[in-house]
This record gives structure tokens, sequence and C-alpha cells, in this order.
């Protein structure tokens, strides 16, 4: 749960510093009328997100779980404009509202959504170029499976962000949610432990409450 003060001071630096564009707040909008679940990465990590594609050079960015494409729309905003973002969404609702969000925002070009389970979509994409950075945001289930495939999908040097790594301190007590907690620690076991990865993992407090993102880099 969300204490006061942090979400002051995460609307204080989204004004300040952060500054999201119109197309950022249209997104939001788009996905509240729709009725969509208001779980979407905060303005701050999301541009978080479009300087690391940028800071790592990528031209293919790999996204699971696209929800209303907030996220996916920072991260197209980092690619050059012959860059290509491939993103795998659950729900073919939630996958026209992105494919709306991301075309009013002047990205949809850079933007391939691909509906059905991650798990079936991700075999598919094996044989292509490999992908140069890769966010997985998706059901935590399903996390460390994710991670493989960003693996499998990349190439060393890859960097692989997973988000809601903490999951309001689930992750030290899995009793309190025995469908997410388990496949969050089975993911962060994983990024510590296999030889395929580098890897660190940062607490946050804000909108989103008490959580956190853990990030990797493909050795
Ligand atoms: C929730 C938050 C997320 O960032 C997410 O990816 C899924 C669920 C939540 O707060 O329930
Ligand atoms: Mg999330």
């Amino acid at each position: 749960v969300a204490e006061p003060g942090w979400v002051d001071v995460e609307r204080y630096l989204t004004d300040v510093v952060v500054r999201p564009d119109p197309a950022h707040k249209r997104a939001l909008a788009s996905a509240v009328e729709a009725g969509m679940p208001a779980i979407e990465v905060a303005p701050n990590a999301g541009k978080l997100l479009r300087m690391l594609v940028q800071m790592s050079g990528a031209r293919r960015v790999l996204e699971i779980g696209t929800l209303a494409g907030f996220s996916s729309m920072w991260m197209a905003q980092g690619l050059p404009d012959d860059g290509r973002l491939v993103t795998c969404e659950f729900l073919q609702k939630h996958a026209d509202v992105a494919r709306a969000n991301l075309d009013a925002a002047g990205v949809g070009h850079k933007v391939d959504i691909r509906v059905g389970a991650a798990l079936d979509t991700l075999p598919t994409l094996a044989g292509q170029e490999s992908f140069d950075f890769v966010f997985i945001d998706a059901d935590k289930e399903n996390d460390s499976n994710y991670l493989d495939w960003a693996i499998r999908l990349g190439r060393p040097g890859t960097v692989i962000v997973v988000d809601n790594v903490i999951w309001d301190g689930a992750i030290l007590e899995p009793e309190r949610d025995q469908v997410n907690a388990p496949g969050i620690i089975k993911m962060l076991d994983m990024m510590g432990q296999d030889p395929r990865l580098d890897a660190t993992a940062i607490q946050t407090v804000g909108s989103k409450g008490w959580d956190g993102f853990a990030i990797a880099r493909v050795r």
C-alpha cells in the first residue's frame, strides 16, 4: 500500500524531472476508460526504461506484458526509427487499447504486438535477430520461465529488466501471496545463480507501493 508521502514525492519528481509528454497522459486516461487495472509502470520508471534502452544502444526490444502499452510507449520512444519492439500480450482487448495508444504517440510503426500466451509466442521468436533489451512485466508465476526465454532470445550483453520483484515484501513471506511470490522468488534465485547472468535488484516506493525491479546482463 502506498503511503501519502511517497506518492507526493513521486508526483513532484514526475512533474519536475520526468516530464511525461501528452501521449503518456492520454495513454493513462485510455486505460482507465477501458476499465483496465491501473498497474502500469510509474512515469519515473517508464522513463528509466526509455533511458536504459537508449544507453544500451538497443535496436531490438522484447516486452512480456503489454497491458495498455504504457511501458511499451516509453521503450519505443527510446528506439531509433528503424528499431523494433516486440511486445507479448495475453488479451486481445488490451492489445487493441495498446495499439491505439502507440499509434497516437507516433511510435506504432516500431511496435509489433503479439497476442496470446507469451510462453506460446516466445518460441516463435527464436531464430530471428537477437534482442538487445528485454522487459518482463507479466504474470509473476512465470517470471523464471520468461527470464529463461529472455536469455535464450538475447546475446552476451543483453539487458533484462524484471518488474515487481519485491511485491510489498511478500518475497520474504510467500505465504501472503501463494500465487505471485513463489514465482518472483524462483526468478530472483535464478538471477543470482544462473551462470549466464550478472544481476542486481532495487527496491522502490511510490504510487505502486513498496516494490522494485531487478536488472541483469547476459554474460
Ligand atoms: C501489480 C503491479 C504490477 O506492476 C504488475 O505488473 C502486476 C500487478 C499490482 O500491483 O497488483
Ligand atoms: Mg509491473
